[in-house]
């Protein structure tokens, strides 16, 4: 895809870090854009900038991890505009901690947000992708989380890997079906400064309450301070939007913002070639 003015993008989770950055490199490209999240302030906010560089951005404040809210975020888009040629999925929540320990909202809310929201992105939007026949791209964010492992953040591993399938998989069952207007791309960013460390801050209602022991305990606290430490360490957020553009131009599957994040994936997969375990 290399023709992207007046072309029409959602977002989710746009409000902060990653999902802002795109939308603002989106609004340089001349793209109009259809932003959601959680965090009414957050998208607010985005939708501000990419109006004071001269953009168009509509809102919608809305858990996407709730079907019907994909739903509507799709009627938004084809109210205003008629049609979607990028859809970016990306809003995301990490919670560490062993999956013996770790309460069952947050197994819920991880793979709701990070994989279920994603699935039900694509299945609502494709379709009028594959309707319009011009080029068009779905970009799911997953992470370098989704193809390494480590002993940390069980289920933000899972939903990643799951999330990464998903592009892989879909983007082979469009070519299969001989459908060839539509891109798939996976980004699997390793640590960029954003919120993602702040995640609590945007649980949805039915998994607020924090009375579990386990948020008084060793390991959530100990997850806590090493992705507040990581994210803060990590890249500044400035390259990202440009990397995932050019990736979106040169039609490259998979978008890395550290090309070394291939190194551990890569040494996972000769465990599993050469009949070793993962350790
Ligand atoms: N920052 C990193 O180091 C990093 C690394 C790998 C992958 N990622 C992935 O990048 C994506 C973006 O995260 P980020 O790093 O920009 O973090 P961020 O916290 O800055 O942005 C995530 C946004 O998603 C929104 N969100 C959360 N739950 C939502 C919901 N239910 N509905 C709608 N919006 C919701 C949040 O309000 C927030 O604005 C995530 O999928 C994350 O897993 C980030």
């Amino acid at each position: 895809m290399k023709d992207f003015k007046n072309k029409i993008m959602v977002v989710t989770g746009a409000g902060s870090g990653i999902g802002a950055a795109i939308a603002r490199e989106a609004c340089l490209h001349g793209m109009k854009l259809v932003l959601n999240d959680i965090d009414n302030e957050g998208v607010k906010k985005t939708v501000e900038e990419i109006k004071n560089m001269g953009g168009t951005a509509i809102s919608q404040t809305a858990d996407i991890s709730i079907k019907e809210n994909v739903q509507a975020l799709y009627d938004l888009t084809m109210d205003t505009y008629g049609r979607v040629d990028m859809l970016v999925n990306n809003a995301g929540v990490a919670v560490s901690g062993p999956i013996w320990e770790l309460p069952f909202q947050d197994i819920d809310w991880i793979t709701e947000v990070n994989l279920l929201s994603h699935a039900y992105g694509m299945r609502i939007f494709i379709p009028k992708m594959i309707e319009q026949g011009t080029e068009a791209a779905v970009i799911n964010v997953a992470s370098t989380a989704g193809i390494m492992i480590s002993p940390n953040g069980v289920m933000y591993h899972a939903s990643k890997a799951a999330d990464v399938s998903l592009a892989e998989s879909t983007y082979l069952g469009l070519k299969s079906r001989g459908i060839k207007n539509i891109q798939v791309h996976v980004l699997c960013p390793a640590f960029v400064q954003t919120g993602i460390h702040e995640s609590d801050k945007h649980r949805p209602e039915r998994y607020s309450s924090m009375s579990d022991s386990y948020y008084q305990g060793q390991e959530y606290l100990s997850g806590l301070i090493r992705g507040t430490r990581q994210v803060t360490t990590g890249i500044p957020i400035d390259s990202v939007g440009m990397i995932v553009f050019t990736a979106v131009e040169d039609n490259k599957f998979y978008i890395f913002t550290h090309p070394e994040s291939i190194i551990p994936a890569g040494q996972r997969l000769s465990k599993m070639v050469n009949g070793k375990n993962p350790d």
